[in-house]
């Protein structure tokens, strides 16, 4: 099969997974380029993956042999390098979030349907067998009818472990924006889009101390809120509850429960891509732990892409896909503006649910 060539933008703390993969686990993909504005970073994993050329953005989307550009630059760099990508006719898969603002989100996704190119988003974790096991299970009618759904991130936030965590605390930032996309997208995966959302979030502490090693003792100023608490009516008619926070030392809270006429799911950690995935049926006294149906349990980052690749090859649609992402990016906004408000927000985006995972699949071949 011929592989599509990809170019890298942003070599830093999550590159190095998505470079491990698109390098040695997916079969339809070659790295053939990459760009940092830090020409050092990108320079270590041109070293690391030989083969993989130090460019500039600029000399990367004028590689007529690149068709895909993989975008994880930090949130505020997804708008202007996904435009660029776009406005030089390449496909381009971003890390999240798919922009900083609905109007940029509107923006690319119109000039990439101009320009015939696809648009792609993180998370891919979605596609991984934990979660296509839930999804199966729920198509298959296991827990009945949908009635109600939670999900729960909280953790102290990244200064303490990240080596550049300013971008947590800035626009695009937040637990919201930044957790909030796993979470979000495996809901809307299983349970379709919602319609109406409410929200309340705050600042809890408005300075940060980094912790980790190279900038420890510097002093972040909080720009967005760190605790952000959703309600989402889905179209479907379940109720959905969503707490993200960066401001708690400790949680005992499930990552995702769905609570269906018949039963209770677990959902395992979004975040990730295996199991465990747990259900309870009416009248049942013990959880029972579900074998895992699908594949694509350990392979992480860089489904998304791979499958949009496929999809271009195939002539079908791609499932980690923008009109996705953008329905989660007005979501997490929506959480926002309801707070402000004090009010209910009625969604103006909708999406569809990406169709299953073929089952059968071997890890990393299509
Ligand atoms: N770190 C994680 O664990 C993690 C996990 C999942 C997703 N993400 C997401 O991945 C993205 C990147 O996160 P990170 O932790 O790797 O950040 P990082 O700061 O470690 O790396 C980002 C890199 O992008 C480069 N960059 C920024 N703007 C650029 C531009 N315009 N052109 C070229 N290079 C540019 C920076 O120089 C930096 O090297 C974020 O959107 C984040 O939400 C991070």
């Amino acid at each position: 099969m011929e592989k599509m060539k990809v170019g890298i933008v942003g070599c830093g703390n999550i590159s190095g997974i998505y470079f491990k993969n698109l390098c040695t686990v997916f079969s339809n993909v070659e790295v053939a380029a990459c760009a940092d504005l830090d020409a050092d970073r990108a320079q270590a994993k041109a070293t690391e993956y030989p083969g993989v050329e130090v460019c500039t953005l600029e000399q990367m989307l004028a590689n007529p042999e690149i068709g895909l550009i993989v975008n994880l630059t930090t949130p505020q760099g997804h708008y202007p390098v996904s435009m660029q990508a776009v406005a030089a006719g390449k496909h381009v898969y971003s890390e999240k979030p798919l922009t900083l603002t609905r109007a940029e989100g509107q923006e690319l996704l119109a000039a990439a349907e101009k320009a015939g190119v696809l648009v792609g988003n993180a998370p891919d974790t979605f596609l991984g067998a934990g979660i296509q096991t839930c999804r199966r299970l729920m198509d298959e009618g296991l827990i009945g009818t949908p009635i109600g759904a939670q999900a729960f991130m909280l953790c102290p936030g990244h200064e303490g472990w990240h080596p550049d965590p300013e971008f947590y605390y800035k626009k695009g930032g937040g637990p919201m924006f930044d957790m909030g996309p796993y979470y979000l997208t495996a809901l809307v995966s299983l349970l379709g889009p919602v319609k109406r959302v409410t929200g309340s979030a705050r600042i809890s502490f408005p300075q940060r101390t980094i912790g980790s090693e190279k900038k420890c003792g510097q002093i972040i100023d909080v720009e967005v809120p760190t605790h952000v608490t959703g309600i989402m009516d889905f179209a479907s008619g379940a109720i959905g509850t969503i707490v993200t926070s960066f401001d708690s030392w400790g949680s005992q809270t499930p990552r995702i429960e769905i609570f269906g006429s018949k039963g209770t799911l677990s959902v395992p950690d979004p975040n990730t891509f295996g199991g465990p995935v747990r259900v309870k049926l009416k009248g049942e006294k013990e959880w029972k732990e579900m074998p895992l149906t699908c594949g694509f349990e350990k392979n992480g980052r860089g489904l998304g892409p791979s499958d949009m690749v496929e999809a271009v090859r195939a002539a079908r649609p791609h499932k980690a896909n923008g009109a996705l992402a953008y329905h989660v990016l007005d979501l997490m906004h929506a959480f926002h503006d309801a707070s402000d408000q004090g009010c209910h927000i009625m969604l103006e985006s909708t999406c569809e649910r990406p169709k299953p995972m073929p089952e059968g699949l071997f890890e990393g071949k299509w």
